[in-house]
């Protein structure tokens, strides 16, 4: 089993590779579609956020210290997937100091985490990960045109308690800098948006070509050039660390990652992460996703 990230942020994908295989749509989701195919989820934010999950980003409201939180969005889809090709095709993303956005595929708490989207601060570029249970490796070296954010090989430390936190070193997990500014944030979108493209595959085969800006019915993924990030099996057994995934899209604020306070402040954003959530809600009105569509092929 393979996982690989493509993130074409620019309209110019296609360079020649041997890994890749052919799939089928099974959904094609925009507008009504795919909110349809999700589910809100009013849950205490794992990461604790200065956040309330209900089903959209409040921009308007000045929160007290007693309030629980600015309220925001968790979608998950309803149908969970193993080996698919999903096409995000991304308009904007959330921006803006606080804001911890974040799209991938899990099975809360025991089944791995692919962070396919996930940022803070609107610190660029986009960081793609694995998180796993011990035993899982990655090879230092292997074909991908993002940056391993560790030297040498890559531990995949445990993060499968609910209180895990992204700051923790043990809890990292297994980072890919994509090597492009324009991957997260205000560069993303002010540059238009882009797509970003996963592919977990079973197998490792050629095949044929596809277009990414126009998704048809049938895809082939391997005219899609060097992935972004790449994560192979070859170090890692992928049958005991993941299960099926449900897609995820959320959003929160501060929390153990965006609201750390080092992190926060080299982040160049001001007052404390929480103040700042609080008392500026006019701040947060970049603070949504659109998507144009998004295609899943199985
Ligand atoms: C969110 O829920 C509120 C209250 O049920 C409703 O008024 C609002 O239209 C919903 N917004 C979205 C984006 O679904
Ligand atoms: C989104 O949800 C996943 C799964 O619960 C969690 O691991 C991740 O930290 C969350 N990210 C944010 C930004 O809320
Ligand atoms: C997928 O694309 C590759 C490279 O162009 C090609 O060799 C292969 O035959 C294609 N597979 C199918 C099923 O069309
Ligand atoms: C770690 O994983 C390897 C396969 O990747 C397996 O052979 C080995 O038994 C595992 N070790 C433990 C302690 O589970």
């Amino acid at each position: 089993m393979r996982i690989d990230f493509h993130s074409f942020v620019i309209l110019a994908p296609a360079v020649t590779m041997t890994l890749g295989a052919t799939y089928q749509r099974s959904s094609q989701l925009a507008g009504q579609s795919f909110l349809d195919a999700f589910s809100f989820q009013a849950i205490p934010d794992p990461t604790n956020g200065r956040v309330t999950y209900v089903n959209e980003t409040d921009y308007t409201t000045t929160l007290s210290s007693s309030d629980p939180g600015r309220n925001s969005f968790r979608i998950e889809s309803n149908i969970q997937y193993e080996t698919h090709v999903a096409i995000f095709d991304i308009a904007h993303m959330p921006q803006g100091c606080g804001t911890w956005p974040a799209i991938l595929g899990a099975n809360w708490p025991n089944e791995g985490e692919v962070d396919i989207v996930e940022g803070v601060n609107d610190q660029t570029p986009n960081t793609c990960s694995l998180h796993t249970g011990s035993n899982c490796t990655m090879p230092s070296s292997r074909p991908m045109t993002g940056s391993d954010r560790s030297s040498s090989l890559q531990v995949f430390a445990p993060l499968m308690v609910p209180t895990a936190t992204h700051t923790d070193n043990g809890n990292s997990g297994c980072g890919v800098s994509i090597n492009d500014d324009k991957s997260y944030g205000p560069q993303f979108n002010s540059n238009g948006g882009g797509w970003y493209a996963i592919e977990r595959s079973s197998r490792l085969s050629d095949s044929v070509p596809s277009d990414i800006n126009s998704p048809g019915s049938s895809i082939n993924t391997s005219n899609w050039g060097t992935p972004a990030a790449y994560f192979p099996d070859t170090d890692c057994d992928f049958s005991t660390h993941f299960g099926e995934h449900n897609i995820i899209i959320n959003l929160t604020f501060c929390g153990d990652w965006a609201g750390s306070s080092s992190v926060y402040a080299a982040s160049g954003c001001p007052s404390t992460c929480v103040d700042y959530v609080d008392d500026n809600p006019s701040a947060f009105e970049n603070a949504y996703f659109e998507f144009n569509s998004l295609n899943i092929y199985q």
